[in-house]
């Protein structure tokens, strides 16, 4: 795709959503206010020794006492939907039992507000904030979690309801196992490749779970699932990296896209597990191939990989590549992946509808004469919305694209020293700066109103 290709307006859908995404604990801050209790995160800020800053979330972006005005900035952002989520331990501060109404109240009140300035509110149940007694009792290695996250989006479903409209249970259950539970780098921070097949299977069965919890409760909302997906690429011709990237492919992508809408985990990479696998009970396959009403989808990058069989399976080792534009993060610029896997999922697995609930790009912005110029960010937003519109022109029922993020915020492990957001933050004064690419998108979006 050249460089340069701007996306044209007219080929989004009339009522094709444009906005940007957060998660609650880091945007949030605020982690004792009005009753909330402690997540896995707020122990592992504080004390794995594993952020690169060793910053905490407990102020993050102080949205919690500014929620109105960051509404209002999304809405001076021209943006036509906004996607959160929902902090488990400030609605059940123990992860089960009592609701702590003070901060459902939140949540309330954030979708009032998104609604009357025209914003469609996108919810996320479960964006890695597993409340502290639940990951004490044993967190996701536990079946006992999955029923305890039916009933917490029971209890939200039931106070938010048709308001929102688009739920997802899960954010990304393949980084909560594998991040978390193999790679150790966030929480819980074990490092176990047994135990990250266990936990995302029991993530797997809490969404099938959480879904008739949710239509319980609701009439109109779409349910669905929040999935980061990474086409992977052979750096090489031989054999064994070939084996590699289906392998990668297969531990990525469709070891979570498999059960969910196929109902089976994938057979050569659950051979390959041998030794690993997790327990599944009778019936819970089909507990987690429920149908859904819309997949959100992740996208950042790609994986350019060879076989190294010094690395655990899948033995890749990723390769940089000639040329390429890189993010902060070490992550390539590859919007062309994006469009292949839109349309890939759609010819495989054929969801009702998709949305990207995830794409951006952090880079090192500073605010010089109260503007941020973010050329690059320009640019990744022009490539990604332009293969957005070719995957909508090969038949992809997309429904919205939702950057990441509405602004600078706590990037996990990384604390605060990746800026990803459409806003710069200035921690010290909490101001938000829209950057020139915040500007950009919201011309865009005016234009896209214009045009149909
Ligand atoms: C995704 C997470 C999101 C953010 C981005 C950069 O994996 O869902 O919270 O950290 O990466």
């Amino acid at each position: 795709m050249p460089a340069n290709t701007q996306p044209d307006p007219r080929a989004f859908p009339k009522e094709f959503h444009f906005g940007a995404a957060t998660s609650a604990y880091q945007i949030e801050g605020a982690v004792h206010a009005d009753g909330r209790g402690l997540s896995m995160w707020d122990s592992f800020a504080h004390n794995s020794g594993r952020i690169a800053d060793g910053s905490t979330g407990d102020v993050a972006c102080d949205h919690y006492h500014r929620m109105e005005s960051d509404v209002a900035l999304i809405q001076s952002l021209g943006h036509t939907a906004y996607r959160f989520s929902v902090a488990w331990p400030r609605v059940l501060p123990t992860g089960r039992g009592a609701v702590n109404t003070r901060g459902l109240d939140f949540y309330d009140r954030l979708v009032d507000q998104l609604l009357a300035r025209g914003i469609t509110p996108y919810a996320t149940l479960y964006h890695w904030d597993l409340p502290l007694t639940l990951h004490e009792q044993g967190g996701w290695l536990h079946r006992d979690t999955c029923r305890a996250f039916a009933d917490f989006a029971e209890v939200v479903a039931r106070r938010l309801g048709d308001r929102v409209h688009s739920y997802a249970t899960l954010n990304e259950p393949r980084c909560s196992a594998t991040v978390g539970y193999l790679e150790g780098r966030h929480a819980p921070g074990l490092q176990d490749r047994g135990m990250a097949l266990q936990a995302a299977h029991h993530l797997l069965l809490a969404h099938g779970l959480a879904v008739p919890a949710l239509r319980a409760h609701t009439r109109s909302a779409q349910v669905g699932v929040v999935l980061d997906v990474k086409p992977y690429y052979a750096a090489d011709s031989g054999a064994d990296t070939a084996h590699t990237v289906q392998m990668a492919d297969g531990v990525f992508n469709r070891w979570f896209l498999d059960p969910l809408f196929k109902g089976h985990y994938p057979q050569d990479v659950w051979v390959a597990e041998q030794g690993h696998q997790p327990l599944v009970q009778d019936g819970d396959l089909a507990t987690i191939c429920q149908p859904l009403d819309a997949l959100g989808l992740n996208y950042y990058t790609r994986g350019h990989v060879v076989h190294d069989a010094t690395r655990p399976f899948p033995h890749a080792r990723e390769l940089p590549v000639a040329g390429a534009s890189y993010t902060t993060m070490g992550w390539e610029v590859f919007a062309e992946g994006l469009r292949q896997m839109l349309v890939r999922i759609h010819q495989e697995y054929a969801p009702q509808r998709l949305y990207v609930a995830e794409n951006g790009a952090a880079l090192d912005d500073s605010v010089v004469d109260g503007r941020v110029h973010d050329p690059l960010r320009v640019r990744y937003l022009q490539e990604h919305l332009q293969a957005c519109a070719q995957a909508l022109a090969q038949g992809v029922p997309l429904q919205a694209w939702l950057g990441w993020s509405l602004m600078d915020n706590y990037e996990w492990g990384k604390g605060y020293t990746q800026r990803f957001g459409l806003c710069h933050v200035d921690y010290a004064t909490q101001t938000r700066t829209p950057k020139d690419s915040a500007l950009w998108l919201r011309d865009f979006i005016a234009q896209h109103a214009r045009a149909r």
